[in-house]
């Protein structure tokens, strides 16, 4: 089972989105895998990743306001969590025991 982690600061400007940049990064410079989810209208992070938000067709907001929307349809991949750690192991970018891992906890 995944942990969720949220980031959260009623106040402006106080590293929030440098927060989930660099901790998102470094999990996965852990081996784990992960998914952030962009729950801001600035979409910052989207930006970061070098995705322009107005050309994404569904965003976020159509899965929360139309529950006929699919979210695998709204996620950059639609690869399973395992997947991914497949591809990440054939790219030697996770070692055997990092893989492993993945696989228990996505059995948990
Ligand atoms: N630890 C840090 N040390 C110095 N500067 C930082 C640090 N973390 C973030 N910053 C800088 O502070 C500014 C605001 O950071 P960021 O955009 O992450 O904040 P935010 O809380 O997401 O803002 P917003 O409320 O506008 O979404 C950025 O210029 C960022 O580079
Ligand atoms: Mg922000």
């Amino acid at each position: 089972m995944g942990k969720i982690i949220a980031v959260a600061q009623h106040k402006g400007g106080t590293g929030k989105t440098t927060t989930c940049i660099n901790l998102g990064a470094s999990l996965c410079d852990m081996g784990k895998t992960v998914l952030v989810v962009d729950l801001d209208p600035q979409a910052s992070f989207t930006l970061s990743m070098g995705i322009n938000p107005l050309e994404v067709k569904n965003s976020i907001h159509q899965v929360l306001v139309d529950p006929t929307v699919d979210i695998k349809s709204n996620s950059i991949t639609n690869q399973t969590p395992l997947d991914i750690a497949k591809e990440r192991y054939a790219k030697g970018e996770i070692n055997k025991d990092q893989f492993m891992q993945i696989k228990k906890d996505l059995e948990d």
